[in-house]
């Protein structure tokens, strides 16, 4: 992976990073794919309508169904899927932790039961790897140990003690493997945790970010803790991490979120709220959130945005998406979510735009403004 810092605007960055499957410009939001599909959409959509040049699967799903050894077989997730560009996969720990019916964490490995059949595994920090080696992302995530908060300090400290122990294994084993030959053209990002406590982020980033990685995560947040809580533990964080490698926070979030945490110095993204909410009727604006379901949009002849240059925007009216929902037709799920994926990923081009300009500050208060009126 080459990476460049190609500008930064106070602690924002704007970087790029080159995996073998794409150029990747942050900040960078990374429209999930969980089963190596964005529900409802066309990897036609993906790459012609949206241009993403990630996009992140997970390990705990595609190992469970239809798995990954068929994947590799099939062409890695890149030709099974048919999406050319890269795949971020996350290592299974969290999905574990938080889909999972029972999910143990143990000295050296997380087992669970499956959320599909209740059927009982074991995913271990090597095993992880294997798995991603199999579905050939170009970033995966190594195991790491996550608790739920509130923890007690001692949960927190036993929680990132395995991490770095899982880390200093996990990192050994990637770096053998490329050795012989095995995942080459792959690089892997550590994952930081501790919570909200600024001591144990310190600690767990202090340790990872010594070791031979690619890149670093944090993650452990949006797990139910206030804005300003997470603000100020990725703002603390930031500052034990390399300035010339990526940045990624794990599962946020809101538009917020994204302009909050990029100030902080984060470079990459990933959420489920743009296409979830899609589905549910929510959807993102320039000007803040919306329901399509109101009975206000009923003959309502303007599209969802204005200043939206999505397909859906240029083609439909509120009035007809409003229908659509309302009706539980399929097209609506398509229709929504590219919007909101549009949105998104608009957003962080006017970021990086901003960021390269040096006018960052000048950008989220304009951000701000627009909401408000
Ligand atoms: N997704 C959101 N948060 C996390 C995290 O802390 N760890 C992992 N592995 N995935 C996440
Ligand atoms: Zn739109």
């Amino acid at each position: 992976m080459e990476f460049t810092l190609d500008a930064t605007s106070n602690k924002a960055r704007a970087c790029t990073i080159k995996t073998a499957h794409s150029t990747i410009q942050t900040p960078v939001f990374m429209p999930v794919g969980t089963l190596g599909t964005i529900k409802a959409l066309d990897m036609q959509d993906v790459i012609d309508t949206l241009g993403a040049e990630i996009i992140l699967a997970n390990t705990y799903h595609t190992y469970l169904r239809p798995g990954d050894k068929t994947i590799a077989k099939m062409g890695k997730l890149h030709g099974f899927s048919t999406y050319p560009k890269s795949f971020l996969t996350d290592s299974g720990g969290f999905q574990a932790f938080s889909l999972s019916d029972i999910s143990k964490p143990k000295e050296d490995g997380i087992e669970f039961r499956s959320h599909i059949d209740g059927s009982k595994h074991f995913f271990t920090p090597k095993k992880v790897i294997d798995i991603q080696h199999n579905l050939g992302s170009d970033i995966m995530m190594i195991l790491d140990d996550l608790v739920a908060l509130p923890a007690t300090k001692e949960r927190i400290k036993l929680s990132i003690e395995r991490t770095t122990e899982w880390a200093k294994d996990s990192i050994e084993y990637f770096r053998t493997k490329q050795k012989e030959g095995i995942g080459v053209d792959q690089n892997i990002f550590a994952i930081i945790q501790g919570g909200i406590d600024k001591e144990m982020r310190t600690k767990s980033a202090t340790e990872l970010c010594a070791l031979d990685y690619d890149g670093f995560a944090i993650g452990g947040l949006s797990v139910g803790e206030l804005n300003n809580e997470m603000y100020d533990t990725v703002e603390h964080t930031t500052q034990y991490m390399p300035e010339d490698k990526p940045r990624y926070l794990m599962g946020v979030g809101t538009p917020e979120d994204l302009i909050e945490n990029i100030e902080r110095g984060v470079d990459m993204f990933d959420c489920v709220m743009p296409t979830r909410n899609a589905r549910n009727g929510t959807l993102f604006t320039s000007f803040g959130k919306l329901n399509i379901k109101g009975a206000k949009f009923k003959e309502d002849p303007s599209p969802i945005d204005a200043e939206c240059e999505c397909p859906t925007c240029k083609r439909y009216s509120r009035a007809y998406i409003n229908h659509l929902f309302r009706s539980r037709e399929i097209t609506y799920f398509r229709l929504a979510t590219l919007h909101n994926l549009y949105y998104y990923l608009n957003l962080m081009k006017q970021a990086r735009e901003a960021i390269l300009q040096d006018r960052y500050t000048e950008f989220k208060k304009e951000f701000y403004a627009k909401r408000s009126k």
